[in-house]
């Protein structure tokens, strides 16, 4: 039988994708050849705010910057545990104007513990918070000495993971949180090395475990408050086995945001007090 479930309210921080654009490549996903449809990619995106709102949660906005056409994805810009903020650092270039900007809406929000990293972090896209610990990808963009640096600042054990699949270039396209007070989560085993997968199976032997359809229709990009996990629209197979763990699966559709790479999770960075 299916557990019982519980949503509680969550605040997240969103930025609308008025300058969304693929005017570069950093990820498989990205082809700057392609056109995006802003208006589309604005309709989505509003469409997943209203999600949240109707689910009683809060939605703040983070300011769009011209000439930073990844910034809808606001998970990348921090990672917040605790009401403390961990800065973030990209690997590439092209983003690092971003890091900055998101620590100046922290500073302008009441937010008193801020650390501006040393070490390359992309915020939650690499670091997810469970009840015990913080699981932290590396592989691609995070650097892992960044994560002692993470594990000193929000005081919390990091157990590190490294990813294998270039297509799962950030954790969380790879294993999301379902469950944060009971330490469930969902993940596809042939993101991570083989030690990390066996990391994987003797921290969660009862994860859900998705498959590679489920892993590259982008459905582990997920939010879960508890109750509903908001995911791609697109990747159906997922639903059933969240029913059966007592889940509520609420699917959207940001398609258009896929061309960036990123899906509802990229877009909704969680600001936990
Ligand atoms: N184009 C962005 C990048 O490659 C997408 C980021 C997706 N965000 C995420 N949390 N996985 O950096």
């Amino acid at each position: 039988m299916a557990r019982s479930r519980r949503a509680t309210p969550r605040r997240y921080l969103m930025c609308p994708p008025a300058h969304f654009d693929v005017t570069y490549s950093i990820n498989p996903w990205m082809d700057p050849t392609k056109p995006v449809d802003v208006p589309l990619a604005m309709a989505q995106w509003e469409q997943l705010r209203e999600v949240y709102r109707s689910l009683g949660h809060t939605v703040e906005e983070l300011e769009p910057l011209p000439g930073l056409p990844d910034m809808v994805f606001t998970a990348n810009g921090a990672t917040v545990a605790d009401g403390r903020v961990f800065g973030a650092r990209f690997a590439h270039p092209q983003r690092e104007p971003e890091a900055e900007a998101h620590l100046e809406w922290f500073a302008e929000h009441g937010f008193a513990h801020l650390h501006v990293p040393v070490h390359i972090n992309e915020g939650e896209g690499d670091f997810a918070v469970t009840a015990s610990c913080l699981l932290a990808g590396r592989g691609f963009r995070t650097n892992p000495l960044s994560h002692g640096e993470a594990q000193e600042f929000l005081g919390r054990p990091v157990i590190g993971l490294e990813l294998a699949d270039p297509r799962f270039y950030h954790l969380d396209l790879a294993l999301v949180v379902l469950d944060d007070d009971e330490d469930e989560i969902a993940y596809y085993p042939p993101a991570f090395s083989p030690g990390s997968r066996e990391v994987l199976r003797r921290l969660f032997p009862d994860a859900l475990v998705a498959t590679e359809e489920d892993a590259t229709s982008f459905g582990l990009n997920a939010v879960s408050d508890g109750l509903h996990v908001v995911l791609p629209q697109a990747a159906g197979g997922l639903y059933g086995p969240l029913r059966e763990r007592g889940f509520e699966p609420v699917g959207v559709d940001v398609s258009e945001l896929h061309r960036g790479g990123g899906s509802v999770k990229c877009c909704s960075l969680e600001l936990r007090s």
